[in-house]
């Protein structure tokens, strides 16, 4: 057993040793003993950019979870290797869209809607479905660019199926004018179009799927922060449902949460809705605010928190020894048509 200390020398060692060669990207909801070792720090767009831009890192050790240490693989080059520290560390969103619910789903859409629809998927999601996405036309969308991307989706067709987060999408659609009664969801587990109405006035078409970090925010913990603090702004991630964001004052991605309150007055009041890793650090930078978390049992993402000090260590020693553990290799042809989407997204952003 190693002590903190011992671990976090041993880091700096392998990292001192590797220079150049080791890059460590990591996302705004991991831990802090984890983050005071990412050479870059960012939400999913950023990280996915940074990535794709690196050409130096010979292995890139990504403390977040498994579909951004995927989307780090299909955008950098071949000899370059992405590992995650804990393999267990998954996204239970992208897990609600498998690609056989997705084929059996898009069989249907086309024999409903003929070709009038396109498909766009969160980065949340796995390689495969980002492929299937790419192969239909469609793009990757992050929580910072969507509605820029559904925009872009509606250039080219009429509908669209948005994979496989429901609330980012509708908070999205509602906001660029979409009303809530011209989008359905589609049920993944029944295999069936959740609708009453007309159907051709359906324009989007949402997956459902949710992340059950931000569904932890309830209507219920915005009328209590209204009560206790009226004074207070509330801020939320759109993954959150849509009469929390209805209710919230802003919504945005963990990038525009950071910036809004960065921008803020000193002596200002927040209650923010998002996770509880981004939320804590968030506090402690800003001590002149008066900042507290939406729930006040504070929400971490369980999958995120896998990667600690001692995965990060064995990640990195085993580098060092030759012998990698946790590589993240995606099927090539899967990545050929992911990077189609992804591509398609890093355009317009
Ligand atoms: P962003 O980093 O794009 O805000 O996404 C939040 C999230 O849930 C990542 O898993
Ligand atoms: Fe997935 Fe939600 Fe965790 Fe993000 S916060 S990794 S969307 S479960």
């Amino acid at each position: 057993e190693m002590t903190t200390e011992q671990l976090e020398e041993r880091v700096r060692e392998i990292k001192e040793k590797l220079g150049d060669k080791l890059f460590i990207p990591g996302h705004h909801y991991q831990k802090d003993e984890v983050i005071q070792f990412a050479d870059a720090t960012g939400d999913s767009l950023k990280l996915a950019q940074i990535s794709a831009e690196n050409t130096a890192a010979e292995h890139i050790v990504f403390c977040g979870v498994h579909f951004m240490a995927e989307t780090a693989d299909i955008l950098t080059k071949r000899d370059q290797k992405v590992y995650l520290p804990d393999m267990r560390a998954g996204c239970s969103m992208a897990d609600m869209a498998d690609i056989y619910q997705t084929e059996r789903a898009w069989t249907k859409l086309l024999e409903l809607f003929g070709e009038t629809i396109l498909p766009l998927t969160y980065v949340n999601s796995t390689a495969a479905i980002k492929s299937f996405v790419g192969k239909n036309g469609g793009a990757t969308v992050t929580s910072s660019n969507a509605e820029k991307m559904v925009r872009w989706a509606f250039e080219q067709k009429e509908r669209l199926l948005f994979l496989p987060d429901q609330h980012l999408g509708r908070n999205t659609a509602f906001n660029i004018g979409i009303g809530l009664d011209e989008m359905a969801v589609w049920n993944p587990i029944k295999d069936e179009l959740e609708f009453d109405g007309p159907i051709d006035k359906i324009k989007v078409i949402l997956w459902k799927g949710h992340c059950s970090v931000h569904e932890n925010f309830t209507v219920e913990n915005i009328h209590q922060v209204r009560e206790t603090y009226p004074e207070m702004k509330i801020i939320v991630h759109p993954e959150c449902t849509r009469e929390v964001v209805g209710l919230s004052d802003l919504a945005g991605s963990t990038n525009y949460i950071i910036e809004a309150i960065n921008a803020s007055t000193s002596g200002s009041a927040w209650a923010i809705g998002t996770e509880m890793n981004l939320v804590k650090r968030i506090i402690q930078e800003h001590p002149d605010k008066q900042i507290i978390s939406l729930n006040p049992h504070m929400c971490p993402c369980l999958t995120m928190n896998r990667i600690d000090l001692p995965h990060l260590v064995w990640c990195l020693d085993s580098i060092d020894e030759g012998v990698p553990h946790n590589l993240i290799e995606v099927d090539e042809l899967v990545a050929e048509n992911a990077k189609k989407a992804l591509n398609r997204m890093l355009e317009q952003s």
